[in-house]
């Protein structure tokens, strides 16, 4: 299986560190010094599908491929615009992709990563031959405005890759993880149980917006980091020499420099463009992917390791041959 396309979108709306420091208590100092951070697109009302359609359309004109010879639409995503249908049904419709199968997975911000293996599983197992994946999120909606230690570090955003059925290398090899016991360290309630037979059973300490526990999701993302590139490599021919580039999920330039010191490499070996769009979870992988791509960057055979890490707690790391 290999990506013959990408597309992305991100909103118009550009908000830099010294506009949030006129709605909040914040700084551009203490933003960019702890996380690299320097501006966020914020929706200005387009929800998620919006969002994925437009990345959607984009991949597809990118892959010369038609929407109507789609096979499989996966979104991942952790703000999907209903909790029935799919985002990814919704997409189907939009883009009239009347072919796919459509659905999303929850996976935050690995959630790219979790959709790259399932469509290889699916072509694998000869259930279809190509397919549309897509990160896409309007995490606006979902932060905690009056909370700055986490509102300040989330974007919105989509991107998309086609990926087909091929002989040609491509996804090298994928591995995918979770570790539910930290699942408090990240977590966005849906709504509270509530019905004719239970009363008072809203949970007043928390509402239904993004919590995290910051130091703990660090550590947790420089660990993911180093021991995904390190054990994707251990069972190849390559070493992180043969590497052009690693793609890692857009949260913070303090993870990345932290990894890069364990790993002993470069830190100009990790694309970087969370200075840009924040951090938009699910859809920063395949935006940076994108950005690339249009570039020019990647070379057809060059070798990239994407790394993602996330709420769940859950991670992926994947080798690519472009
Ligand atoms: N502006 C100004 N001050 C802020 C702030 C903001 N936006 N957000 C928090 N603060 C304050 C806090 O109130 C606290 O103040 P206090 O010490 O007076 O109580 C202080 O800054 C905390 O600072 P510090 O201990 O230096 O925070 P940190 O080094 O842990 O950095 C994060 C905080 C969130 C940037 C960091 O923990 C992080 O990036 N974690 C990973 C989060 C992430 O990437 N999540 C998504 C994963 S997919």
């Amino acid at each position: 299986m290999k990506i013959i396309g990408t597309g992305s979108y991100v909103p118009d709306l550009s908000i830099k560190n010294d506009d949030l420091s006129k709605i909040m208590d914040t700084s551009d100092e203490w933003i960019s010094s702890r996380t690299g951070i320097k501006k966020r697109r914020i929706s200005n009302g387009e929800n998620t599908s919006d969002l994925a359609s437009k990345a959607a359309l984009q991949a597809l004109k990118n892959a010369q491929i038609d929407a109507k010879d789609i096979d499989l639409i996966i979104v991942a995503t952790t703000s999907p615009d209903y909790f029935v249908p799919s985002t990814a049904c919704v997409v189907e419709e939009k883009i009239g992709a009347v072919n796919a199968i459509s659905f999303d997975i929850s996976a935050a911000c690995s959630g790219f990563l979790y959709a790259i293996n399932i469509a290889k599983n699916f072509i694998i197992s000869n259930q279809c031959n190509n397919a549309l994946i897509i990160g896409a999120e309007v995490l606006s909606k979902l932060v905690d405005w009056k909370d700055r230690s986490t509102c300040v570090l989330f974007g919105d955003g989509a991107g998309a890759v086609v990926v087909e059925d091929s002989k040609e290398s491509g996804i090298l090899d994928i591995t995918i993880g979770s570790e539910g016991e930290k699942w408090k360290a990240l977590k966005c309630k849906s709504c509270f149980v509530e019905n004719p037979y239970v009363t008072n059973e809203k949970e007043n300490e928390e509402n239904l917006k993004i919590h995290m526990s910051g130091k703990e999701i660090f550590k947790f993302a420089v660990n993911t980091i180093t021991n995904g590139i390190r054990n994707i490599l251990k069972d190849t021919t390559y070493n992180i020499e043969d590497i052009k580039y690693i793609v890692p999920h857009q949260a913070n330039l303090r993870i990345i420099e932290f990894a890069a010191k364990k790993l002993k490499i470069d830190p100009e070996k990790f694309y970087i463009n969370l200075d840009q769009y924040g951090n938009t979870s699910g859809a920063s992988i395949p935006i940076a992917l994108d950005e690339m791509n249009r570039k020019g960057v990647l070379k057809k055979g060059d070798k990239i390791i994407l790394v993602a890490f996330g709420g769940g707690l859950t991670w992926g790391c994947s080798l690519i041959e472009w």
